[in-house]
């Protein structure tokens, strides 16, 4: 992900699973994407994604696109988005992840974990037979959260990432 650009509709606002810091309780929601939020997403895009963050009109034309062929979902709470993700759907067998992220002072609470599950629940729910993703070979903390849902890795593609020549390993998830 991240040199693909998608996005959904409607989406299925909903529950979310993510547990808080320990002690303080906080859950965060899950719910489509919308435009009001691309300030809040901007900001984690360039801190989190610094060599090649989409732009708001990237944004803008994925979560333009209908439920059938992207879901885009906003993780927040009571302070607003803490992360997000989007998901492709083409129409045949598979899904693809697009994107996931979190801002980095809520790492390590599930958030991550949750909005995955979305991706994965709705991809599912579409009847795909798989759901895909490329992620960076430097990346092993993302790494081990797709191994934690049941990803493998299944190929590399050298030099996806650009200008830093960075690889990117292509994971896959069976769903039926
Ligand atoms: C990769 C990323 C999305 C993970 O998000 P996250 O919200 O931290 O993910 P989770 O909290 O679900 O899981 C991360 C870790 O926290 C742990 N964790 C989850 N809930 C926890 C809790 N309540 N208490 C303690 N640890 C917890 C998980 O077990 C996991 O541990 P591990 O890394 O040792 O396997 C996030 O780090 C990120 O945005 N990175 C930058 C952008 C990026 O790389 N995106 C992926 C592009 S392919």
């Amino acid at each position: 992900m991240r040199t693909q650009r998608g996005r959904p509709g409607s989406g299925q606002p909903g529950p979310a699973g993510a547990g808080g810091p320990a002690g303080t309780g906080s859950r965060v929601r899950l719910r489509p994407m919308r435009r009001g939020d691309m300030p809040a997403i901007m900001a984690m895009e360039r801190e989190l994604f610094p060599d090649d963050a989409w732009t708001p009109r990237m944004f803008a034309r994925e979560i333009a696109q209908s439920a059938s062929r992207r879901l885009y979902l906003v993780a927040e709470d009571d302070n607003g988005p803490a992360g997000y993700a989007g998901i492709m759907f083409t129409g045949g067998a598979q899904a693809d992840v697009l994107t996931l992220a979190v801002a980095r002072s809520r790492w390590a609470q599930g958030i991550g974990t949750a909005l995955l599950g979305a991706m994965l629940g709705e991809a599912a729910r579409q009847g795909c037979a798989e759901v895909l993703l490329e992620v960076r070979e430097d990346n092993p903390r993302a790494r081990r959260l797709y191994l934690r849902h049941g990803f493998t890795e299944v190929g590399i593609r050298r030099g996806y990432y650009q200008p830093s020549g960075v690889d990117a390993v292509v994971m896959r998830k069976e769903l039926r």
